[in-house]
């Protein structure tokens, strides 16, 4: 079960090769693969990498009636991405990391004005669709989320990754760090 599980996200990952990311420089998949080289370059835990990796998955894989921002991809695909890893056997800290990196935008609009001038031009248009900046009460309980670090970690590496013909490790490299985060049923 876990290794069909484990197929069936390499088979999402390797489909998004050619997948367009939603008004970005790179595919879905060069976009997942560098999110992930960057974690593990920053030395980040293997659920951390792993949700570096899977983080757009909800890009990938939601329902049929799911709705768009636009053209900007798919609305509440943190949600999706979440709940479908879940059912797939990933680990909590995997799914919350994945559900996270969506907040963490938010959270940083919030908190950094100049933050929202470096976004790229898709992301800030996404923002309006995501809820717009977090609220005073929203930003001290992301503060008080025992990921809150990490969520931001994610988000960064999420934003470089956005990177031309950057060579990084193929999907093949991360299938070990994959199976280490699922649990058997
Ligand atoms: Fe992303």
């Amino acid at each position: 079960m876990v290794s069909a599980n484990l197929e069936r996200i390499m088979t999402i990952l390797s489909a998004a090769g050619d997948a367009d990311y939603v008004g970005e420089p790179v595919s879905q998949q060069q976009h997942a693969l560098q999110c992930a080289y960057f974690a593990q370059k920053a030395g980040a835990p293997a659920a951390a990498v792993a949700a570096a990796l899977l983080h757009d998955i909800g890009h990938l894989q939601a329902p049929p009636d799911a709705q768009h921002m636009a053209n900007l991809g798919i609305l509440g695909h943190e949600k999706y991405g979440s709940d479908f890893l879940r059912e797939l056997g990933f680990a909590e800290k995997v799914c919350a990391l994945v559900q996270g990196h969506v907040q963490a935008k938010r959270y940083l609009v919030y908190k950094n004005k100049a933050y929202f001038d470096r976004l790229s031009e898709a992301s800030r248009q996404t923002l309006g669709f995501q809820g717009g900046p977090m609220s005073d009460d929203e930003a001290v309980r992301f503060e008080a989320d025992p990921l809150f670090k990490i969520k931001l970690a994610v988000r960064e590496w999420d934003e470089r990754a956005k990177v031309p013909e950057l060579e990084v490790p193929g999907l093949a490299s991360y299938n070990q760090l994959l199976l280490g985060q699922m649990t058997a049923d």
